[in-house]
């Protein structure tokens, strides 16, 4: 099996130019090395996104603040509540609530988690940006189990560029804060950003192995048109994979999802990218009506059809790439004390640095 080693900055740079075969065998590696850490397992996620309101203005993002053309929306706490027991019965065993920055629906989404939690055993992973210390703390106290925060750019000079609302430095701390408060922490990037360059990539890279996060949640920059960026081009898709297998290599055993924007930039994206690193594909779960409005890039897939559908396009996406659809939780914190048990005493895995 691949061990889990500690590659250095030229090393996975390279990796990220690979082409053609070479990058076929790359590809090919990571794979084996998913398969031998979680078999053919495939863990879902749905994402619930209850709220495209947003106070930011990334540059890059479709419902960013100065977008008048977007509708806004934001579910009540009941119809949220509602979507999740719905998915419970459905099997996910994971849900995300997912929306745009602002502090308005901070205090009902507490009282969500602390409903859902005294009904099911459900995993709760939150992904609403930036916000106090004391906010991470009032959710982790109500049930919540994880956290996305991508912190989409290592560069802190692109990071600034794309942010005129943030400050790096804050937005790492952020996720130092999450961690602490024994959230599973997961982060991302964007590949392909304006600018962003192989060796960014890389560091990229680099970051999330020196943090440890639990999961990498990352996809092709897709420009939107009502955005300062219109008009740039994406990455070449095989760029894509590469970054998802050396994420693979480099930081081993994480939950890497095969991502919606994968999908958008190619067809079968998340195929190749499950055949590639990937673990994880996160199924929208947000009822049709509000998808047309949560479009952060352009052609964004799924907006026309219910979470019925998408649910059965889910599953044939994994059973093309040869896996197997997997409604458990997925934890990676209590998939590794497990396999230190197993391992007897031995806590520290070939080439374990920390
Ligand atoms: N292209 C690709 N991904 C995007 N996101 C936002 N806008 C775009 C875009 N134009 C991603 C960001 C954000 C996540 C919710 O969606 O990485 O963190
Ligand atoms: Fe708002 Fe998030 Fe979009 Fe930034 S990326 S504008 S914080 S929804």
């Amino acid at each position: 099996m691949t061990e889990n080693r500690n590659y250095q900055l030229k090393e996975i740079k390279e990796m990220l130019l690979l082409q053609g075969e070479d990058a076929s065998s790359l590809h090919r590696e990571a794979n084996s090395l998913t398969e031998n850490l979680f078999g053919k397992s495939v863990f879902v996620r749905g994402i619930i996104e209850f709220s495209n309101v947003c106070a930011k203005n990334c540059a890059y993002c479709g419902i960013r603040r100065d977008n008048r053309k977007v509708k806004r929306y934001h579910m009540d706490k009941d119809y949220i509540k509602q979507i999740i027991f719905e998915a419970y019965r459905d099997g996910f065993r994971t849900i995300v609530l997912q929306s745009g920055e602002v502090d308005t629906y901070d205090h009902d989404i507490t009282e969500v988690i602390e409903y859902v939690k005294s009904k099911c055993d459900i995993a709760i992973t939150l992904s609403m940006g930036e916000k106090s210390r004391e906010q991470y703390v009032e959710w982790k106290k109500a049930g919540a189990d994880r956290y996305l925060l991508r912190i989409e750019t290592t560069n802190k000079k692109l990071f600034k560029t794309l942010h005129p609302d943030d400050d790096y430095e804050n937005r790492l701390k952020s996720l130092l804060t999450l961690k602490e408060l024994g959230f599973e922490a997961g982060t991302g990037v964007m590949i392909g950003l304006p600018g962003q360059t192989a060796e960014d990539m890389a560091n990229d890279i680099l970051f999330f192995k020196e943090h440890d996060f639990d999961m990498l949640g990352v996809g092709p920059f897709i420009p939107h048109n009502d955005t300062p960026l219109k008009g740039h081009t994406s990455t070449a898709f095989e760029k894509v994979l590469n970054f998802v297998s050396a994420m693979r290599l480099v930081t081993y055993d994480t939950n890497i999802p095969a991502t919606t924007s994968m999908a958008t930039l190619e067809r079968d994206g998340r195929e190749m990218a499950l055949n590639a690193g990937a673990n994880v594909i996160m199924p929208n779960y947000t009822p049709q009506i509000y998808r047309e409005s949560y479009k952060l890039y352009e052609n964004k897939i799924c907006t026309d059809e219910d979470a019925e559908r998408t649910m059965e396009l889910t599953r044939a996406t994994v059973e093309n790439a040869g896996k197997v659809l997997v409604m458990e939780r997925g934890d990676r914190r209590a998939r590794r004390d497990e396999q230190k048990q197993c391992a007897g005493t031995s806590v520290n895995r070939p080439g374990d640095s920390n």
